[in-house]
């Protein structure tokens, strides 16, 4: 079965990411096409990104990235609840998608959005970041107005609009997050991997200014033969 995760893409108290994602599960919970569940990014306790190897390498060396990778690593497909913070997604979301690279590769994501216009700046926004991390983005997004679609501009209250638009977007999702872990499971991942071992190629300078940008090109040649 397919695993879903919506990720609560806001840390701030008070959020309103919570809220809406556990709508977001309590509409889709039912579906027999795929297991759903909530992955709240507060509850990893991410710091601004703190591993001194970039994360293509997955060399990892705190605890909170090998828990926060376990778990990216479990799921297929990812809904991304975001809220708008100017014109972009928070940073805290932001944050936590730069923790990590494989765990993400050859999945599906979709997105819900809330702000002034719908979010649909911050998703546009998380769009370019998704190409990067080889994340394939389902074009339906749910888009909340801040107006209409939260009382007092704080308490959510769901519309039957919203709700139709969340399974038109978790039909694309299943069929592409189904169709990507076929990808994965296939040897074709492996001719994929190499194909892109050939294309990577570090800017490295020509005068080392320290130790560990020795230390880098090491691991760059290690992970060029994998
Ligand atoms: C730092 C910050 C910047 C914001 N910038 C925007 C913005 O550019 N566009 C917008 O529509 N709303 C903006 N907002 C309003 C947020 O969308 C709104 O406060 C929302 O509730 C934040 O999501 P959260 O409650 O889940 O953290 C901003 C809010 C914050 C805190």
């Amino acid at each position: 079965m397919l695993k879903v995760g919506i990720i609560v893409g806001s840390t701030r108290p008070g959020r309103k990411a919570a809220a809406v994602a556990k709508w977001a599960y309590d509409l889709l919970k039912s579906r027999k096409d795929a297991e759903f569940e909530i992955v709240d990014i507060e509850d990893y306790k991410l710091p601004l990104l703190d591993e001194p190897v970039p994360p293509l390498m997955g060399q990892y060396s705190k605890a909170h990235t090998k828990t926060w990778s376990a778990k990216i690593a479990s799921l297929d497909a990812f809904i991304f609840v975001t809220p708008e913070y100017n014109h972009s997604t928070s940073a805290a979301l932001k944050n936590a998608i730069d923790f990590l690279f494989r765990e993400w590769n050859d999945k599906a994501a979709g997105f819900i959005a809330y702000g002034s216009a719908g979010g649909v700046r911050a998703v546009e926004h998380l769009r370019l970041v998704m190409g990067e991390i080889k994340v394939a983005d389902v074009r339906a997004q749910v888009m909340l107005s801040l107006f209409t679609d939260f009382e007092a501009f704080t308490t959510f209250k769901s519309h039957e609009q919203h709700d139709k638009t969340v399974h038109a977007m978790a039909d694309d999702l299943i069929a592409w997050g189904g169709a990507l872990k076929a990808l994965r499971e296939s040897a074709g991942t492996k001719a994929a991997k190499r194909a892109g071992a050939r294309t990577f190629s570090p800017k490295v300078p020509s005068r080392l200014p320290c130790a560990s940008a020795g230390a880098f090109i090491v691991r760059a040649k290690k992970w060029r033969s994998v």
